[in-house]
């Protein structure tokens, strides 16, 4: 039984098996079904492009922002799921020998994450069509997981409940609401969330499941670890940011001298670091679940680590 939620844990994992058996879809039939992306509409909504921290831009420069920041949302992505997947097979080992809700329910959870990063890099490639040729997202998703996987269990489940609950916040508050996004990139996403969903509640299930077996010890430690993990999310943001501000000012189609250069890096920066870190941070759900595990002290270690990321 679960502290947070007073519904049994077996019956949590089947009603996910459930709930991911009504809700599955397919990229092409469902998501994609033969449209283009255009680049006459706005791919991230400025509830998360944060495009008003980007003073100097025109409003056609601001659309370009939201569409650059659409690619490399698609790719943080399909990046960050090669190592939730990865990990969510080697919890699955827990389960081969126990409880077979349990162990479906992780089953389609790996499904869909591959079938995700699919998607993933199909939109990449098509947002790569109507886009200037230059962008790049060079962080690779293997390297990425061998390191993040190189943490201890507590400390990847703690980052992936992080993510797989700002996934929905993202979509509910500020994709779904928008009436001027690309209605593909909308889309996407509402799929996405559709399954991620189910990947949220898992997570919760998986990490409490898994620190009832901590020594005071390990999970001090592990906190330290998940702390080491953000800032290594951090520094993929920033040079992303830098990347992301070079090929705007290369292909906005006038010339943008180094310090304004650096200003919309600044900006990226600002974005990618509420989108990727502080929103699910601030996720009341997550808070809920972390507090529940940690003591104050490791609480104040883990804000206090969040708030030189400003
Ligand atoms: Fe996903
Ligand atoms: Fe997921």
């Amino acid at each position: 039984m679960n502290a947070i939620d007073k519904v049994p844990d077996s019956e949590r994992y089947a009603r996910c098996i459930q709930t991911s058996k009504r809700v599955r879809w397919d990229v092409d039939d469902d998501v994609i079904r033969g449209r283009r992306f255009d680049a006459a509409h706005k791919f991230l909504p400025d509830g998360l492009s944060l495009v008003d921290a980007f003073t100097s831009l025109s409003a056609d420069e601001k659309r370009f922002v939201s569409q650059i920041q659409g690619r490399t949302y698609a790719n943080v992505f399909g990046l960050v799921e090669r190592f939730i997947n990865a990990k969510v097979l080697e919890l699955s080992h827990d389960h081969w020998f126990g409880d077979q809700v349990a162990l479906e329910a992780l089953v389609r959870f790996s499904d869909e994450e591959l079938k995700h990063q699919a998607l993933f890099r199909r939109i990449d490639a098509m947002i790569g069509d109507v886009l200037p040729d230059g962008y790049r997202f060079d962080v690779d998703p293997n390297a990425v997981a061998h390191a993040v996987l190189g943490k201890s269990t507590w400390a990847v489940l703690a980052l992936t409940l992080d993510i797989e609950l700002f996934t929905q916040l993202h979509y509910r508050q500020s994709i779904e609401p928008d009436a001027q996004l690309s209605e593909l990139f909308k889309d996407v996403f509402l799929y996405h969330w559709k399954e991620e969903s189910q990947h949220a509640i898992l997570d919760e299930l998986e990490w409490v499941r898994h620190d009832a077996d901590r020594t005071v010890e390990q999970r001090d430690k592990a906190v330290d670890e998940f702390v080491e993990l953000v800032a290594a999310v951090d520094g993929i943001l920033q040079s992303q940011a830098q990347a992301d501000a070079g090929y705007f000012a290369a292909r906005c189609g006038r010339a943008v001298d180094g310090a304004e250069t650096q200003a919309i890096a600044a900006a990226f920066l600002k974005a990618y670091r509420w989108q990727y870190i502080h929103s699910g941070a601030q996720h009341p759900h997550f808070g809920r679940v972390l507090s529940s595990l940690i003591t104050q002290d490791q609480g104040r270690r883990i804000q206090a680590a969040l708030a030189t990321l400003q």
